[in-house]
């Protein structure tokens, strides 16, 4: 059953990657959510692609999309969407961005797809199947300790003046090869599921921004939990996404640091 989902979730991630290619050919048109919260017309397009088509193939399925032109239906089966994962970097033609989808099924995430249209790279999962970069299986990477790994975070778009995450990223980075701030949650995490990065970690973040790389992570092999070490609840208020090896070691540091 989930072959069938997931193949739809790849038709559709691509259908709406076509739209966000298109549209980075436009002078960008940026409104604002928030002081530093960015939306553009490829957001909304991107969002109307991929709603309009999972209300069609799956009617009585639940929509959350970043946007919110999804429904909530009632039904155990929700997307999460992510039209443009990466907008800061789309309005500024910095071309680390994507289209992330998720199915859950309850509170149990079944498939995530994650998109970036211009590097035509696609990553899928499905629970139990295992995950795939293009087509080919990928695994998370094999470094066992921090000081040898490269890690990844992002800073969120409000409350950034007193935002504690300076201060991990402060210390990680002396900890580690180097800490990469890359602008897209949901490519961090496929990056740790394919052995980019060996660990990412972020606050804040919300359903349609993790759903699909946790599922890619788990099945990838790593570990996902909260950054108290806790399992991770998506939408939850901490994210610690790691190649499994390092994640005990992650987890000290971020205690040290929230007790500093
Ligand atoms: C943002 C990106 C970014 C993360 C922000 C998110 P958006 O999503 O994932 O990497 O640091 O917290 O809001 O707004 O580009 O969809
Ligand atoms: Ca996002
Ligand atoms: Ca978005």
């Amino acid at each position: 059953m989930s072959k069938t989902y997931l193949e739809a979730a790849v038709e559709i991630a691509r259908e709406a990657g076509k739209v966000l290619r298109e549209e980075l050919e436009r002078p960008a048109d940026i409104a604002y959510k928030g002081d530093f919260d960015l939306v553009t017309q490829a957001d909304r397009r991107s969002e109307a692609v991929i709603v309009g088509r999972l209300q069609k193939y799956f009617p009585e399925h639940s929509v959350a999309a970043e946007e919110g032109t999804g429904k909530d239906t009632g039904s155990d089966y929700r997307w999460h969407v992510d039209p443009l994962d990466g907008t800061t970097n789309f309005a500024h033609r910095y071309p680390c961005f994507c289209v992330s989808m998720a199915l859950a099924r309850k509170n149990e995430l079944l498939l995530g797809v994650i998109y970036n249209p211009v590097y035509d790279e696609l990553f899928c999962a499905a629970r139990g199947e295992g995950a795939t970069f293009n087509g080919k299986r990928i695994h998370c990477s094999k470094i066992d300790a921090m000081k040898n790994s490269l890690l990844c975070t992002g800073f969120p778009n409000h409350d950034r003046s007193s935002h504690p995450n300076i201060h991990y990223y402060w210390d990680f980075t002396l900890k580690s090869h180097g800490v990469r701030r890359d602008g897209s949650a949901a490519l961090d995490l496929a990056a740790v599921a394919m052995g980019r990065f060996d660990g990412f970690w972020e606050f804040g973040l919300k359903p349609w921004d993790t759903a699909a790389g946790v599922v890619l992570v788990e099945e990838a092999g790593g570990t996902i939990s909260d950054l108290d070490g806790n399992p991770y609840v998506i939408g939850g208020k901490s994210i610690l996404a790691s190649n499994g090896l390092i994640h005990e070691e992650m987890k000290r540091l971020a205690a040290e640091v929230a007790q500093d």
